[in-house]
């Protein structure tokens, strides 16, 4: 969408955001490479190259750790969301330092002999059979090419051209880039002198970032309303809970016997069920509110009609609609989506069904 929603345009809180980080970061390598001169000091001193590049290194990692956390720290929280919007600039801000760490490992080990030095990191250890031996930078390299195309396609210009679909796919890369960093730091510290405590370290990162993730799914799961009510002429509509448990502009999240997941709102026209899924970037439709009479996704502020999945006029973006029906205070939601744009009555809300106090829904 977009060029002229503000919510993904610079702001002033990105710029704050932006700061945040950068201070941090810089902070972050300063107080490592302060902290490192005093802790290696002769017999074990080390050069300032190899104490900038493990400061930039570790840097780089924990940032990686942070992006990995945001997403289901968001999902348990919703506090945590202003930190989801500036996750981009995160990703990218990790990118380049990882790359200035790469950078200077590559000069200080590889810089100085008669071999050009990107063919000497590719061929100075090829025994991948050892332990002991093994190029552990391939694994550095690798996860840093996967960073480069995440940071190259991060523009909404390439969001829109390679679709969201196998853009939020080319996203989901950054595991495999994570499982590749989690190589690197451990067999580059069993060939280093340093001891486990990299190692040791990255466990625990890597513990904290799948608990993050279980619990979130486990919080999703729980939160699942969407039992399979009825199947009419090849029609198979799910139970979506009371009318009365959704506040007025907010929504419940419905899973589909298909895992499908529907945004069910009301709003004063009724209730409308939309897909979950933002046009943008797989925003959870379902976090959101009704503004100015739109759906706003919660992620970047992208806007859709409850009544028939458009984005207000200049955007042009669609997103599938859901027949949806009240049955005695119950919604009840047709599984089957209908093509994106298409515009569906909301279903009335009866008086006596608006009777109740609203529980809260999930955030
Ligand atoms: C071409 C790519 C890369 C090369 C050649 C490279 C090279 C190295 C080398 C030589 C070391 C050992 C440094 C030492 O002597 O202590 C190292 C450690 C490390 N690297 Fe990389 N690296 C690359 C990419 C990355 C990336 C993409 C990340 C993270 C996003 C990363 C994170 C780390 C970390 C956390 C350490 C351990 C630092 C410490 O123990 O203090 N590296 N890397
Ligand atoms: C530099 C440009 C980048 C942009 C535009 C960007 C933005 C995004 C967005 C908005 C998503 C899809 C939303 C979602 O489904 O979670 C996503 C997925 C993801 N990106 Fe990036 N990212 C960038 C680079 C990176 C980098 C370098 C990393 C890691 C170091 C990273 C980590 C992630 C993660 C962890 C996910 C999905 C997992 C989750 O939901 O938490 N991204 N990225
Ligand atoms: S507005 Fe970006 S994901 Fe919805």
């Amino acid at each position: 969408m977009s060029v002229g929603y503000r919510a993904v345009q610079w702001s002033a809180h990105k710029r704050v955001y932006d700061t945040i980080a950068c201070g941090a970061a810089a902070l972050y390598v300063l107080g490592f490479v302060a902290v490192g001169k005093f802790l290696w000091r002769s017999p074990h001193q080390v050069s300032d190259e190899i104490l900038i590049m493990r400061a930039l290194g570790s840097c780089a990692i924990v940032l990686f750790h942070v992006i990995l956390c945001i997403g289901p720290l968001a999902r348990l929280d919703p506090r945590f969301l202003p930190v989801l919007y500036n996750r981009r600039h995160l990703g990218v801000l990790t990118f380049l330092i990882a790359l200035a760490h790469a950078s200077i490992a590559v000069g200080y080990y590889h810089g100085f002999g008669v071999v050009n030095p990107a063919l000497s990191l590719l061929t100075s250890s090829t025994r991948v059979s050892s332990i002991e031996a093994f190029p552990f930078e391939w694994l550095g390299l690798c996860a840093l090419i996967i960073m480069f195309f995440m940071a190259a396609t991060s523009h909404d210009f390439w969001l829109r051209n390679l679709s969201s679909r196998s853009w939020k796919r080319l996203h989901m890369l950054v595991y495999v880039a994570y499982a590749l960093l989690v190589g690197h730091v451990a067999l580059g510290a069993l060939q280093t002198d340093r001891g486990m405590l990299a190692p040791a370290l990255m466990a625990c990162g890597a513990a904290l970032v799948c608990g993050l993730h279980i619990a979130a799914a486990e919080k999703e799961r729980r939160g699942d309303v969407g039992v399979q009510t009825s199947i009419e002429s090849d029609e198979t509509w799910v139970d979506a809970g009371p009318v009365t448990g959704i506040p007025a502009n907010r929504a419940r999240n419905v899973c589909t016997p298909g895992g499908e997941r529907i945004a069910v709102f009301r709003h004063d026209g009724g209730i409308s069920a939309v897909t979950n899924v933002c046009a943008h970037q797989g925003g959870p439709l379902s976090e959101g509110k009704v503004i100015d009479g739109c759906i706003t996704c919660p992620w970047h502020g992208w806007q859709y009609k409850p009544g028939d999945g458009c984005s207000p006029p200049p955007f042009t973006e669609k997103i599938a609609t859901y027949q949806v029906r009240v049955v005695r205070g119950r919604i009840e939601v047709n599984a089957m989506p209908l093509p994106p744009g298409t515009p569906i009555e909301p279903a009335p809300v009866a008086s006596e069904d608006s009777l109740g106090a609203p529980e809260v829904v999930r955030a």
